[in-house]
């Protein structure tokens, strides 16, 4: 009998184990997974900066915040790294590339016409061409502010 109580609480302790190690791996690897389309020129004014093209990254690596970061405006200014993971046609990611932008707009406001509308965020040519196809439409992305 003691060696079967033993035994329940070895497989507990290794059980709060696994769950306290688990809660620090997804904690670290705090990734999101979402969607991109693209837009080109023009790009002012902006919902973030009006008509201040300064606030623009000279590398051109920016996007618009889709609704789902938006946060009201407080998106503006945020950097993201964005992989591209998958799209409907094979081979369209440029296998392990990934990007740092910064969001200097409101995709649903934009003055250019996203590629595609409702992403969860929407990537400058520059920045979209860095990690896909740029014949593609949308891609499904992981993202991470940085
Ligand atoms: C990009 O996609 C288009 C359309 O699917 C294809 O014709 C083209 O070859 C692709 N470009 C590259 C560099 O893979």
């Amino acid at each position: 009998m003691p060696m079967h109580k033993h035994k329940v609480s070895v497989h507990l302790l290794s059980f709060q184990a696994l769950v306290f190690f688990l809660s620090i791996f997804i904690h670290f690897s705090h990734c999101d997974v979402g969607t991109a389309s693209h837009y080109g020129p023009p790009f002012l004014p902006t919902a973030c900066y009006g008509k201040d093209a300064s606030e623009f990254p000279s590398s051109n690596m920016f996007a618009s915040a889709g609704e789902g970061i938006w946060d009201n405006g407080a998106a503006c200014g945020r950097q993201y790294q964005v992989r591209c993971i998958s799209a409907a046609a094979p081979r369209t990611c440029i296998p392990g590339q990934l990007i740092q932008i910064k969001i200097v707009d409101r995709a649903q406001s934009t003055v250019s016409r996203p590629s595609r509308a409702g992403t969860s965020m929407v990537l400058s040519t520059t920045a979209f061409q860095a990690i896909a196809n740029a014949s593609a439409s949308l891609i499904n992305i992981e993202f991470q502010q940085v």
